[in-house]
């Protein structure tokens, strides 16, 4: 197996006496040297806003933020004016919750979600509802983390559904979802469907032209680039229809003292100077993942996710949240007698990197009775042995903390 740690140079660190081993991909990613060059390159020799000065440095900063979206948008088989830079998954929610929600839902109109979301695809329509009195409902999930096909039907069924707000793979169970099936059943009925790809896009290849949802959203630190960028996808009709979100420079065509015309797409909803350094470092990521390939990517992780289950069976005081099939290399273990953050904190100790707790997703916890759990989050760039570390620590743990 190529050594693809070699590219991230966070990964260099030594951790009592052991090289960092990283297991929290799903909270954020180590960031490679050629994205940590771009952003550097970026105030090194650029360092100006973008689609105003008129000069070489301005020139340049935007010729590389719309190349950025370019590749953005390339990646996903999306339209360049499709493509919204945000500051990433919660603010494109955020968006599309303010501005397509408050114009187009009203009292009594359902939006459904399912009961693997994320708290970004929560609380922004518990907002709503607050707000304008839009009903939530939930999909609900069997114990192998699947959509429960009843409560799929029961939702279908009710004719106020007006949104379906999603998620392409689960940061707690690591399933990841088809939705084909499920967008095109909404779509048939005129419901809008948003997909929050913040976990899935990592893992496999998405096009929009064949997923087909009108909105889909995700962030750039969980895709080996910055934090503070992100990515709203939404079909162009849409978009257009839809009021601009937040006021101020780069979003305008014309300001009056008692109006103002909105720029076109995609500035519409760009107000105010982007996290350009982010974008840029976004393009780059993108290109960096190009060049690994998505064969690589999705076989060396189906290698990565098949050891870590085979290995963790060996532990009988551990229990994984949700089934096999469909799995993506992020686990969220049940220990039992054990709290998941002292075992985290342990496991910290020797230089290995997770996270305890319910990773904002409280109603998935809920459901499961459990109150947190330990979570390892693997990416391509692991290796076999270092699940072999992650589990003899864990056995080490078991019986540091019971003796
Ligand atoms: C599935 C999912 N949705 C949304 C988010 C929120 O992403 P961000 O904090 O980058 O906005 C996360 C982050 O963990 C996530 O896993």
């Amino acid at each position: 197996m190529i050594n693809y740690r070699e590219n991230f140079p966070l990964l260099k660190r030594i951790c009592a006496d052991h090289p960092l081993q990283y297991f929290d991909n799903a909270a954020t990613s180590p960031k490679p040297q050629v994205v940590i060059d771009a952003v550097n390159d970026y105030y090194n020799l650029h360092n100006a806003n973008v689609h105003r000065g008129p000069n070489f440095l301005a020139e340049e900063a935007t010729t590389l933020y719309e190349d950025a979206r370019l590749s953005v948008s390339e990646f996903i088989g999306a339209k360049r004016e499709e493509i919204i830079f945000t500051a990433g998954t919660t603010a494109s929610i955020n968006l599309v919750a303010r501005s397509w929600g408050e114009a187009n839902l009203k009292k009594g109109d359902v939006v459904a979600l399912s009961r693997a979301e994320h708290h970004a695809n929560i609380v922004p329509w518990l907002q709503l509802k607050e707000k304008i009195g839009i009903v939530l409902e939930y999909i609900e999930i069997n114990a192998d983390g699947t959509f429960n096909a009843e409560s799929l039907n029961k939702i279908f069924a009710q004719s106020k559904l007006r949104l379906l707000a999603i998620t392409l793979a689960s940061n707690v169970l690591g399933q990841y979802y088809d939705l084909n099936p499920i967008i095109k059943r909404a779509q048939s009925l005129g419901v809008i469907c948003l997909v929050d790809a913040a976990q899935g896009i990592t893992h496999r290849p998405l096009n929009v032209k064949e997923l087909d949802p009108d909105f889909l959203v995700f962030s750039g630190h969980k895709l080996f680039a910055p934090a503070g960028v992100g990515i709203l996808y939404g079909r162009r009709e849409l978009l257009e229809a839809m009021p601009p979100f937040l006021g101020s420079g780069g979003m305008i065509a014309e300001v009056l003292e008692q109006s103002y015309t909105p720029a076109e797409l995609p500035d519409k909803f760009e107000a105010g100077t982007p996290n350009i350094e982010g974008a840029i470092g976004l393009g780059v990521a993108i290109k960096f993942i190009k060049k690994i390939g998505w064969t690589e990517i999705v076989s060396r992780e189906k290698v990565l996710s098949d050891y870590f289950l085979e290995k963790i069976k060996d532990l009988d005081f551990v229990k994984i949240l949700g089934g096999e099939e469909g799995r993506l290399p992020l686990f969220s273990l049940v220990l039992k007698d054990l709290h998941p953050h002292d075992v985290a904190d342990l496991l910290g100790e020797r230089g290995i990197i997770v996270r305890a707790g319910h990773h904002c997703a409280q109603p998935l916890h809920d459901y499961f009775q459990v109150a947190a759990t330990l979570r390892a989050s693997l990416s391509f760039y692991n290796s076999l042995e270092e699940i072999d570390y992650f589990i003899n620590s864990l056995k080490e743990i078991k019986t540091l903390l019971q003796s």
